[in-house]
């Protein structure tokens, strides 16, 4: 897919270490046939140079607010109306502050302020900055905005840490601005999906854990993403690559994936829950590995783990909730009981046992129960299923939020 042929996007680069992957992205903006215009942040310059962008680009780089050439050349409001989408990458922790405070304290800053066009930010930081509250309180802010929120990654850090805070990779952000002018069912739109198995620990070699593959989580991130929408994905230990354009986040138990669902949820407009998550884990996990002796039985002792779906639902501006259900025996009822008690907009039932469907299979088959109706999607490859459940999830949440976002509606309602 191609959408940035002729588009104008104004890219506005702070100053962070991975200011040298914007060098790339403005290359590869441009082989896309999209016109780039840089703006830089002081802070930018002692990174990278504006000269190296302006090669890349074709075009002078902007870089001060108060400089009469520049601002005879093509002023800072001027600036702003010209561009289809503007994205900041990377975005530092700084600058992510001073755009949620409305700040026109520099060039980069202002046009922010002053353009009406699609604005996204990149964030890319020290972990421990990322995680601050400050910076959680930010975000959630612009999101609420409706400024759009892509990353970071998480992995090893320039600072020698590891965790999340890496700019997305220029090939995603291609992706992602792609997205916003594709036009999808969900463009614009923020979904968060679970996928795969947990692992419970026993000791530090033995788990509990299931068979799910996560295959139908995957497929409903690609075809999210397809359809034009910002999607994470917290994923359990699975086999597959992670599909262009969505950010990957690993939880390996119960516990990591509820915390980090947790922390995304309130950005979130869709909450697609597809993971198998272990209903328990061991109360105690040895610290070292359990050995056998005499006794022919060993006896675990487990607790149950939050149920992650059932409490983004009942999170005040709760996203779009849409669970999954695998019955043995009458589906219909045991899955409209499941939508009312985990309090879901969407269940999407099949049946386990069935040959060739369900957990490890490349096909199933969904039965789709929400209030007020129900449909068959009849068996097909996961991938095909994915695209027809994201087109029934866009309607129905169309349907529920035909202004607005849940976010906007909880904020009104506590006004
Ligand atoms: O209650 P049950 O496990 O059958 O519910 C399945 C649905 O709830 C799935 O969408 C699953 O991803 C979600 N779930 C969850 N956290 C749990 C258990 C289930 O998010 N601890």
């Amino acid at each position: 897919m191609n959408c940035l042929s002729s588009k104008r996007i104004l890219l506005g680069i702070t100053g962070g270490i991975a200011a040298y992957k914007a060098a790339e992205l403005v290359r590869r903006l441009r082989e896309r046939g999209a016109e780039v215009r840089v703006v830089m942040t002081e802070a930018a310059q002692a990174f990278i140079t504006p000269l190296t962008l302006q090669a890349l680009s074709g075009q002078r780089v902007h870089t001060d607010l108060l400089d009469a050439d520049a601002e005879a050349a093509m002023g800072h409001i001027e600036l702003a109306r010209w561009a289809d989408a503007v994205l900041v990458a990377p975005a530092t922790a700084d600058f992510l502050a001073r755009l949620a405070q409305g700040r026109a304290d520099d060039l980069l800053a202002t046009l922010c302020l002053a353009t009406r066009v699609p604005l996204a930010v990149a964030p890319a930081m020290n972990q421990a900055m990322w995680t601050n509250p400050a910076t959680r309180d930010n975000l959630a802010l612009l999101a609420r905005r409706g400024v759009q929120v892509w990353g970071p990654a998480e992995g090893a850090q320039a600072c020698g840490e590891t965790g999340p805070g890496r700019l997305l990779e220029p090939e995603v952000l291609l992706e992602r601005l792609d997205g916003l002018f594709a036009g999808g069912a969900l463009a614009g739109k923020r979904v968060l999906i679970t996928a795969g198995p947990t692992r419970e620990a026993i000791d530090p070699v033995r788990f509990l854990s299931n068979r799910s593959s996560g295959k139908m989580g995957y497929a409903l991130a690609a075809a999210a993403v397809e359809a034009g929408a910002e999607v994470i994905l917290v994923s359990g230990p699975v086999a597959l690559d992670c599909p262009p354009g969505v950010t990957l986040l690993r939880a390996e138990d119960a516990l990591t994936m509820y915390a980090l669902v947790q922390e995304r949820a309130p950005l979130a407009d869709i909450f697609i829950a597809t993971a198998a998550v272990a209903d328990y884990r061991p109360r105690q996990v040895a610290t070292a590995k359990i050995k056998k002796d005499a006794a022919t039985t060993l006896t675990l002792e487990l607790e149950r783990n939050p149920d992650i779906l059932a409490a983004v639902a009942a999170l005040p501006g709760a996203p779009f909730c849409v669970g999954f259900a695998a019955e043995t025996d009458d589906l219909a009822a045991h899955a409209r009981k499941k939508r009312l008690a985990k309090g879901l907009d969407l269940v999407a039932a099949n049946w386990v046992g069935a040959p060739g469907q369900g957990f490890d299979s490349d096909d199933n088959a969904l039965e789709l129960f929400w209030e007020g109706g129900q449909e068959s999607l009849p068996e097909a490859p996961k991938t095909r299923l994915a695209r027809e459940l994201i087109g029934i999830i866009a309607r129905l949440y169309q349907e529920k939020y035909p202004q607005g976002t849940p976010q906007d509606l909880h904020a009104q309602d506590s006004a």
